[in-house]
């Protein structure tokens, strides 16, 4: 298996053919922005905010979609680039009801991490004010539709990593929401099996843990790395 030799911003770096171009940015310490992206489960390139220059490529590349090529030329900051993560963030900021004030991920949250990065104190678009359902029938968290910006992290961790399934997202277009099993209360699940895996990789208030006020969830990833890594080197088998 060969190495790819390529430039990301100038800096010379290398990677393997089936490695992203976000993996080899994360592994260089370059900052690409992501919201659905993260390590340890499968990529779907449905956030749309690692999109980077790629030269001789007219259309944006999804960072974390794009598999790396011998002499690529990357850019991961730019103008254009800014102008379009800022509207994709003012989007999503527009569809649902994000009011940061009243939020337990108030300080942790990566769509308000995103937002401070790329400058926006103001969204130019018209807000929709749905009204969505929260979801406290659980013994131990909660889900609040309202703060979802659909990236599918719990669906994918549930399913590649729990086992479990328990998420999936049902609708289309704005009426897409994330749902537990056949559209019941997640409390009534009988697939969910309470490890808390969904509300840790969630990047907003989205998915919280009861009990916690304003400002007081942080969530830990951590456990993905371990758990990944250990499967794929079997470590934990006898
Ligand atoms: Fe690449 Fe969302 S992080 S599309």
């Amino acid at each position: 298996m060969s190495v790819r030799s390529f430039e990301i911003d100038g800096k010379a770096v290398t990677g393997l053919p089936e490695q992203t171009i976000f993996d080899v940015a994360w592994e260089s310490g370059i900052h690409i922005p992501r919201l659905c992206h993260v390590g340890g489960v499968s990529n779907v390139g449905s956030c749309r905010l690692c999109m980077v220059e790629v030269e001789g490529r007219r259309k944006l590349q999804a960072a974390c979609m794009t598999k790396v090529e011998e002499g690529m030329v990357v850019h991961t900051d730019s103008e254009r680039l800014r102008k379009y993560r800022r509207l994709i963030v003012e989007l999503l900021f527009a569809e649902r009801n994000h009011v940061c004030a009243v939020c337990v991920m108030n300080g942790a949250c990566e769509l308000q991490d995103l937002a401070s990065e790329l400058g926006i104190d103001h969204v130019r678009l018209r807000y929709q004010f749905p009204v969505l359902k929260v979801d406290t029938s659980h013994e131990r968290f909660g889900m609040d539709q309202n703060r979802c910006v659909l990236c599918m992290r719990c669906v994918r961790v549930c399913d590649e990593v729990e086992g479990a399934h328990t998420w999936d997202v049902a609708g289309r277009g704005s009426k897409s929401h994330v749902v537990s099993d056949l559209d019941e209360p997640w409390g009534e699940s009988e697939s969910c099996t309470g490890c808390g895996k969904c509300v840790q990789v969630c990047p907003t208030g989205a998915l919280f843990a009861k009990g916690k006020s304003v400002a007081e969830m942080r969530k830990d990833r951590g456990f993905l790395k371990y758990i990944v890594t250990a499967r794929e080197k079997h470590q934990w088998v006898r």
